[in-house]
């Protein structure tokens, strides 16, 4: 089984994806964590030291070689895994266990302002601001995000009660 989630930094895609995969027992992939290991560095020095592009490019290559390779995992995408090289194509070629982790604006500058400085695209923001970018970056992305078959508003979910909603869509 291949279940991902995705959905905008701080939606708790690799929080509930860890436990989701425990409680399946399938293996977990963060695919931030996934292309660190591989490249054998950070995400945050990857966009300093060789910009967003070569970082999109990678995302892309190491998205295909999970698939290509594995069979059984839940897989957190990075919040802008979606909107990059044709990446949703190939998500929704593999599986249509697909699950958005939709928040509200307000949440997620909430979330964001605490670990602001390891997110390399909002971490020169002032918290003032998060609000406004994060509402632009959302219009911008959310057809991509909407492509998923499964569309899950977690502002009133907590972990558990969301785990459960995902299972019940799984049987
Ligand atoms: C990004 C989100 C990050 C990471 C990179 C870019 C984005 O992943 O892939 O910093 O474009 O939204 P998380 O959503 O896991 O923080």
């Amino acid at each position: 089984m291949k279940i991902v989630l995705l959905g905008y930094m701080g939606s708790g895609k690799s929080t509930v994806g860890k436990r989701l995969a425990e409680k399946l027992d399938l293996s977990f992939i963060d695919l931030d964590e996934y292309i660190e290991n591989n490249l054998n560095t950070s995400i945050s020095e990857i966009f300093a030291e060789t910009g967003e592009i070569y970082f999109r490019r990678e995302e892309h290559r190491f998205l295909k070689e999970i698939f290509d390779q594995q069979d059984n995992f839940v897989l957190a995408l990075g919040g802008g895994t979606p909107c990059y090289s044709n990446n949703m194509d190939l998500v929704l070629n593999h599986t249509d266990k697909v699950f958005y982790l939709r928040l509200s604006i307000g949440k997620l500058a909430e979330r964001l302002r605490a670990g602001k400085d390891q997110r390399p695209l909002i971490r020169h923001l002032p918290d003032i601001e998060l609000p406004e970018f994060i509402g632009k970056h959302l219009f911008e992305r959310s057809p991509f995000y909407n492509r998923a078959p499964h569309i899950l508003d977690v502002d009133k979910l907590d972990d558990d009660a969301l785990m459960e909603t995902i299972e019940k869509t799984l049987v």
